[in-house]
């Protein structure tokens, strides 16, 4: 296939930029819009039939991975455990006959990703696969394929191959709470009707890129920038801060927002930016008081918020990034594009080269 980047100066933002689309693509692959329901394209594999769940990855996959895990703990009540491929595999970690494991992987060749999942099927575990090629090895060698359907990504951070994984594995979360009975129809209604929605509100947060790549100029000067959240937005706190790393070399480190107060907050003065996603949800009292205890000692708060929480908190902040109303449970989707702009912006603003950052690969076959 010929990609090209458009009327893009970088691939980066060019995949940014059609998120909408590819997630409303792959979104018709596993929704059925007419009954409200999931359809996946494949066999479902049997998550009624597990006794936990394994999600192992790396990098940006692996950050998908952990946020499904609040995602199948709170809609389908199954143990979940998060791994790293690298660590997993050799840790020689109990595998039995009732654990499920699924391997999300962009190219579907990530070494210690394919090298984990041999394990698991070796074990006589159930090799489940979420993939951006649908005739990668990790995806042959899995009981069940499932395709994120993002289309070729080019620059080596991943960003439309994230929100496709969160996309998959949504609906494999739906999919597991049906099966064991821990959502009924109209809650899966309500779910499924919540996330035909996220690609408008992609679209929505991507208006705020101006307003971020004015607030790129200053971040561009900083040293290091810390990345708060809570619940599934932890994760994306994780993946906010390895955005900014690999691509504008800026240290960054994404943070528990409830963990602050147990080190980083010794970190904290006028000089260190800190980034908090904080959607309207049923915790954003508490991250909001975490904000605040970053601005007590001078922090400068990015706070990124709808109208009702840039209403209730933004107070003090450094500087506000409005984003559209969304159901909580599918944030992390909506959210990921301040992650994404933010670090895109940073690292134009310092002249790195975006697509193709120094010491990465775009997929790592080898150990
Ligand atoms: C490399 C890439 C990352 C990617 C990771 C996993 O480090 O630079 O963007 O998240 O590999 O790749 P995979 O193809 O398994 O998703």
């Amino acid at each position: 296939v010929l990609v090209d980047k458009g009327t893009h100066r970088h691939f980066m933002a060019k995949e940014i930029h059609e998120q909408p689309s590819v997630l409303a693509y792959a979104l018709s692959h596993y929704l059925d819009p007419a009954r409200k329901a999931v359809d996946l394209p494949g066999p479902a594999p049997d998550f009624a039939a597990m006794d936990r769940l394994l999600l192992v990855a790396c990098g940006t996959a692996y950050y998908a991975c952990h946020v499904a895990k609040y995602w199948f703990e709170q809609i389908a009540r199954i143990p979940v455990e998060i791994d790293v491929a690298s660590e997993f595999r050799y840790r020689n970690p109990p595998i039995g006959g009732r654990d499920g494991a699924i391997f999300v992987s962009q190219s579907g060749e990530t070494a210690d990703t394919l090298a984990a999942l041999r394990y698991v099927r070796d074990a006589g575990g159930h090799p489940i696969a979420v993939v951006n090629v649908a005739e990668s090895s990790i995806a042959r060698e899995s009981d069940q394929a499932f395709e994120i359907k993002a289309g070729p990504e080019i620059g080596v951070a991943s960003t439309k191959a994230f929100t496709c994984q969160l996309i998959v594995l949504a609906a494999l979360a739906i999919t597991a709470g049906r099966q064991r009975g821990t959502i009924v129809a109209a809650e899966e209604e309500r779910l499924v009707t919540a996330l035909a929605r996220v690609p408008a509100q992609v679209a929505d947060a991507l208006g705020a890129e101006a307003h971020v790549s004015e607030l790129a100029r200053d971040l561009a000067k900083a040293r290091d920038i810390l990345f708060l959240g809570r619940g599934p937005m932890y994760p994306l706190a994780l993946e906010g801060a390895l955005k900014l790393k690999e691509i504008s070399y800026i240290h960054a480190e994404g943070y528990a927002s409830g963990e602050l107060k147990h080190g980083p907050i010794a970190l904290v003065d006028d000089s260190v930016p800190v980034i908090c996603f904080a959607p309207m949800d049923p915790l954003f009292d508490k991250t909001v008081s975490n904000m605040q205890e970053v601005m007590a000692r001078g922090g400068r708060v990015l706070l990124a918020s709808d109208t009702d929480g840039l209403a209730e908190a933004a107070d003090g902040a450094w500087a506000t990034l409005s984003m559209p109303a969304c159901d909580p449970v599918w944030a992390p989707i909506v959210y990921a594009v301040p992650a994404q702009l933010l670090a895109y912006h940073t690292a134009v603003e310092k002249g790195t080269d975006v697509d193709q950052p120094r010491n990465l690969a775009k997929s790592v076959t080898v150990e």
